[in-house]
């Protein structure tokens, strides 16, 4: 077993920091109060190779390995998780399903863009009553022979307005349950395409989440990934490289927090002495970092079993459901440490509070990660 990375890993990982300490920070506080989305940003992410880095070269992608991408979305993560998501959704739903479940003249056309970043991509899964119960689709794929004729409605889409290319799930043959279900590739701008209004989240607010309306829209068959009624196994196959994004993600928030209430704890004085220097505050900060470390090994663990090419699943709900809740535990007490700073915008640790507390939401609630592993459990 090897703990050390190797010389590429640590410089993505000081490339995706010196961005964010240098470039993220100078105005995430503006973003996140204005909900603005980061367009110059995500331009230059496209830039530095983050937006497709796990795609093959010879799809336009960065070649990297899945633990850079752990480092690399840390990193981001620290400072703003509206731009995490972005790369996150892009690169482990979108880029990632195509690449592992298209054919290639999918690839050439629909992924080279999303690699490059010249293109965004969004994952249309969750529905107004179908969010963690995912079989029960609404959205219908009507098979028309050449084509689907698509209606329906998909909620809580991350870069729903920014993305050029969607992954629909949607339901072909009700009467097949998940086995009906369609994975298609469409493209944003097509007829029959509304989008509602911008959501006002609690948190990651200058991403773009939108709910999705489908009236009568056409998608050629050519667009459909892999069989007939493959589209359940592909989402819920690409969700289980997602979980590592999003698990790095909240490790990144804890990391972020945790940072920040560490140099709070040296500068501020009570009681003729800095804070650091009473156990209770020592404590603390020893507790976090303890279970950040920890995270941090299941993310860099579900990362390795899959880069070597064997099971992840297991390891990726795990990852997500460890790191969201040392997230939400390591920003509630950074926030503690800091007093009523912490309570304040300028301190920056409310506003991680706030994006750890989506982790624990999105790409499956942490219970849908328990009973993810529990089932694992149950066929050990
Ligand atoms: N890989 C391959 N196949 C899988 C699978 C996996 N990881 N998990 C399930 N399946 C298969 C099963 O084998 C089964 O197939 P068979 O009938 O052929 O055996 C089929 O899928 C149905 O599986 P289940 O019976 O286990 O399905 P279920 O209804 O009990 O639900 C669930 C499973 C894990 C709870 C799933 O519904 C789930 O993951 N829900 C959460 C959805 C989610 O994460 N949504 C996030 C939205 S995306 C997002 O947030 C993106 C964003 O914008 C940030």
């Amino acid at each position: 077993m090897n703990f050390e990375f190797t010389e590429e890993q640590i410089m993505i990982q000081q490339s995706a920091r010196d961005y964010a300490q240098r470039e993220l920070i100078k105005d995430v506080l503006e973003r996140d109060a204005k909900a603005e989305f980061p367009t110059q940003h995500v331009k230059a992410l496209a830039e530095l190779g983050f937006l497709g880095m796990l795609v093959d070269t010879k799809y336009d992608g960065g070649g990297m390995d899945t633990i850079s991408y752990v480092l690399a979305m840390e990193e981001i993560s620290k400072i703003d998780s509206s731009v995490s998501v972005i790369m996150s959704v892009n690169n482990s739903l979108v880029c990632y399903g195509i690449e592992a479940y298209c054919n290639e003249e999918q690839k050439e056309k629909w992924l080279k863009p999303l690699a490059r970043g010249e293109k965004i991509g969004a994952f249309l899964l969750s529905e107004p009553e179908a969010g963690s119960d995912a079989t029960s689709q609404r959205t219908t794929a009507i098979d028309k022979g050449d084509h689907y004729v698509v209606n329906g409605v998909k909620n809580w889409i991350t870069s729903a307005n920014s993305a050029s290319t969607y992954i629909l799930i949607a339901q072909t043959n009700p009467e097949k349950g998940h086995k009906g279900i369609n994975a298609l590739l469409v493209d944003r701008h097509s007829p029959g395409i509304t989008l509602g209004p911008h959501e006002d989240k609690m948190g990651m607010r200058s991403s773009d989440t939108h709910s999705v309306m489908f009236t009568d829209v056409i998608v050629p068959k050519e667009n459909r990934i892999g069989e007939d009624g493959f589209g359940f196994k592909f989402a819920m196959k690409t969700l289980e490289g997602g979980r590592i994004g999003i698990a790095s993600q909240a490790l990144g928030i804890a990391q972020g927090a945790f940072d920040r209430a560490l140099q709070y704890s040296k500068d501020r004085k009570a009681f003729g002495t800095e804070l650091i220097n009473h156990q209770d505050v020592a404590f603390k900060l020893a507790k976090m970092r303890t279970r950040i470390e920890a995270a941090r090994y299941f993310c860099l663990k579900a990362a390795w079993l899959k880069d070597e090419g064997k099971p992840y699943g297991t390891a990726s709900a795990m990852a997500k459901y460890d790191a969201a809740e040392t997230a939400m535990y390591v920003t509630t007490e950074a926030v503690q440490i800091h007093g009523g700073y912490g309570y304040v915008k300028e301190y920056h640790v409310e506003r991680l509070m706030r994006e750890a507390k989506l982790t624990q939401i999105y790409e499956g609630t942490s219970e849908i990660q328990l009973m993810i592993i529990s089932r694992a459990i149950m066929n050990d």
